[in-house]
């Protein structure tokens, strides 16, 4: 399974799109806002630039990363003013792979540009939003270009699945699961472990050419607070997907050979093995690193009657369907689909009444050294 071509999220806007089921990412970024505008002042005190780069890695294709822009351009719109000086040239960079739907985003664009003017009146310098296709565990800009990158809910994803893990690998390392279980062996935990410290050393590395000394990096993604890979927090709604599989490997629906061939390219690190990479990397110092808690449904509590996602269960299958369905599209069947969310939604809904199991959140704020 080619990471880079199986992986997007559901395009469009329809019932089961990735822009109509995305408020638990945006919960995440609200989470993250006080720290995000906190790192942004920072770097402003120092200098600001004529021309500010700005990226956002794994923009995705749904509201959440145009509102991430706007609030940065309402901090740097907001010291400009303080200090009294003209508004930088902002130049803004959309990230994703190149299989994401980067025209639904460009279709909201006009709306963006009028909010912005609207806003910031006489104030409003030029802002030019661009997308650039390609995995962010290379280089994708220039050398030194970038003065802020942010990326929110992406960074778990790892570019590949790890090694042994294949779906071509001769034998089944993981029977049964598609992610870290209880269940799993040392060698599929330290299999996941090796590829994020591949992938995040990949990533820094690739940012530090490419952001301005002093400049910043702002990032959130799933993780965990224990050091154990296999408690609930870090993995039970991958074994709750299992669950579903296997039911469905029961009564003959799946084939029980495509469940233990498949393995999820997905990591939720602890905060220590990601300071760990930090320091490795060197090129960068981090200011904040905190761990917040999230409902599996982000809490919310304006249900979306339009998706008719009535009950918690539901909800949280559609939110996970919306991210995993193309890559579990590519290895199972397309037509298991909507029978497999529905059995998710019903064990999803049963584990939640019986347990309090949150995500945990990695909020990282840093500097360029
Ligand atoms: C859950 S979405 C998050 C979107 C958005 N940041 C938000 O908070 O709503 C994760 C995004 O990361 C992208 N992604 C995963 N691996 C990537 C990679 N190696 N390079 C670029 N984007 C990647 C996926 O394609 C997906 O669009």
């Amino acid at each position: 399974m080619e990471v880079m071509q199986v992986l997007h999220m559901n395009k469009g806007d329809d019932e089961n799109s990735y822009a109509k089921n995305s408020k638990v990412q945006s919960k995440i970024i609200s989470l993250g806002k006080r720290i995000n505008e906190e790192a942004i002042m920072q770097i402003l005190c120092s200098n600001i630039p004529d021309i500010m780069g700005i990226a956002d890695l794994g923009c995705s294709s749904g509201p959440n990363s145009l509102s991430v822009i706007s609030e940065i351009t309402d901090v740097i719109y907001a010291k400009c003013r303080e200090l009294g000086r003209p508004t930088p040239e902002l130049k803004v960079f959309l990230n994703d792979l190149p299989s994401n739907d980067f025209n639904f985003i460009f279709g909201s664009l006009p709306a963006f540009y009028d909010k912005l003017k609207k806003e910031k009146g006489s104030e409003f310098g030029p802002c030019f939003v661009s997308a650039t296709p390609g995995s962010f565990y290379g280089r994708l800009f220039p050398s030194r270009s970038l003065h802020c990158v942010h990326s929110s809910s992406s960074l778990h994803w790892l570019s590949q699945v790890p090694a042994g893990l294949e779906s071509n690998a001769r034998t089944a390392m993981n029977k049964g699961k598609i992610y870290i279980s209880k269940s799993s062996s040392l060698c599929v935990l330290e299999a996941y472990s090796l590829q994020f410290q591949k992938d995040f050393s990949s990533f820094l590395k690739s940012r530090s050419k490419e952001i301005v000394p002093g400049g910043c990096m702002l990032l959130s993604f799933m993780g965990r607070r224990s050091t154990d890979p296999t408690t609930d927090e870090s993995c039970y709604h991958w074994e709750l997907l299992a669950q579903a599989l296997m039911s469905m490997v029961s009564e003959g629906l799946v084939e029980e050979e495509k469940v233990d061939s498949f393995n999820a390219p997905y990591y939720g690190p602890c905060a220590e093995e990601t300071r760990l990479e930090i320091e490795k990397d060197g090129s960068f110092s981090v200011n904040r690193l905190e761990t917040f808690e999230i409902d599996w449904d982000g809490g919310v509590d304006d249900v979306d009657t339009t998706s008719g996602a009535a009950s918690r269960g539901q909800r949280v299958a559609k939110t996970i369907r919306a991210v995993v369905e193309s890559m579990l599209e590519s290895h199972f069947e397309k037509d298991i689909m909507d029978e497999l969310f529905r059995r998710y939604g019903e064990m999803v809904e049963g584990y939640l009444s019986k347990t309090g199991t949150k995500y945990t959140n990695l909020v990282i704020s840093m500097v360029r050294n």
